[in-house]
């Protein structure tokens, strides 16, 4: 009998018992009444790894997404992204409804968005058309398995932004697995933006919480917006802890997922030749499953052999590697995914 192995996110960890022991001892506050000093060491010391001016914990990506977004943007105008960014497919229209902005979706023509689709993407000045007010970008990008945008590709992203003169966000949920790949600092990795948001939630194993980060806003501006959205938390040094804690025992260790990732990746690839697997960068894998294999099968097979994946379109899955999801199961899972997908090519159900 195999154990279950969880790779539809990098969400599903549960804090090791390690980090729930540092949340227990955590030095709290209110933090919306005078400040908790546990969030407020997690944020400068942030800021300082970010090599920004200021930052400011928030419960969501999602949440730090709009903070970044409401404060690079104006209402009734549009932000440029990626045609596959998380902020216009998987944060149900927010900046639309709370930024007062339409998305303008770019589609890059590798896989993430470069300088010249960006220079080609932006509308030109018009009386007639809605004005650009930001570029949102995404590192890592997850719709495209995990791809860094190196450090010189987003300067030359910012770069043509501020030919613009437009500010840049940066969705960088896994801003630190860009890191670990790369070798790059992480402010060197942020230095292409006015404002950043990294998630704790995800690689580094917390079970709440980001971090938006700005050089060029005041932070009293980005704390207003959170306290509009209902982000004020109070004795949230609970959770600052397990975050540190995170960033502290957690970040180094993103190298295993990414060498999970590899092997895993090669052992579908090899397995079933006529699978698209893009070799991941981190630890994302994507497959595009053969012609005729539809990914609600394959996912139902593996979960029958103990290998959860989640279905990211109708012919393709996705595997994410995590703390929990241990690399020396990386060959076991591409067996049991590669089985998976010849027993949906062979025998597929109705679905
Ligand atoms: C690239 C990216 N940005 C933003 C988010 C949103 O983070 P959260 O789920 O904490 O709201 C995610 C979550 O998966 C993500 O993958």
């Amino acid at each position: 009998m195999t154990s279950r192995l969880d790779l539809r996110s990098d969400t599903v960890t549960r804090p090791t018992a390690a980090m729930r022991a540092a949340m227990a001892i955590a030095e709290v506050g209110d933090d919306v009444l005078d400040g908790d000093p546990t969030v407020r060491a997690l944020e400068d010391r942030c800021a300082e790894r970010l090599g920004m001016a200021w930052a400011l914990f928030v419960p969501s990506g999602t949440m730090g997404n709009l903070v970044g977004i409401t404060l690079g943007s104006r209402p009734g105008t549009e932000v440029a992204l990626d045609a596959q960014a998380h902020v216009i497919h998987w944060e149900i229209a927010g900046a639309a409804m709370l930024a007062g902005v339409q998305v303008r979706p770019i589609a890059p023509a590798g896989a993430v968005l470069r300088a010249d689709d960006l220079r080609r993407g932006l509308r030109p000045p018009s009386p007639h058309a809605p004005r650009t007010s930001l570029v949102c970008l995404e590192n890592t990008h997850n719709g495209a398995g995990g791809a860094v945008t190196p450090e010189a590709e987003g300067l030359a992203l910012r770069a043509v932004a501020a030919e613009r003169g437009l500010p840049v966000h940066l969705d960088g949920a896994r801003l630190w697995n860009a890191h670990v790949a790369t070798g790059t600092p992480l402010d060197r990795l942020a230095a292409c933006a006015d404002t950043v948001m990294c998630s704790f939630s995800k690689g580094l194993g917390a079970p709440v919480g980001a971090i938006v980060a700005g050089r060029t806003h005041a932070r009293a501006d980005a704390y207003e917006v959170r306290k509009r959205l209902g982000g004020g938390m109070r004795q949230s040094g609970m959770l600052a802890a397990a975050a540190r804690h995170g960033l502290e025992h957690h970040l180094a260790r993103l190298a295993d997922d990414h060498t999970a990732a590899r092997r895993f990746a090669d052992g579908v690839q090899q397995s079933v030749p006529t699978a698209r697997v893009v070799p991941p960068n981190t630890n994302i894998v994507m497959i595009d499953l053969p012609p005729g294999v539809a990914a609600a099968d394959v996912v139902e097979l593996a979960r029958a052999d103990g290998v959860l994946l989640s279905q990211w379109h109708a012919t393709r899955v996705r595997a994410v590697w995590h703390l929990d999801a241990p690399y020396h199961e990386a060959e076991r899972a591409a067996r049991t995914v590669g089985e998976a997908i010849v027993g949906a090519a062979r025998n597929p159900a109705a679905s």
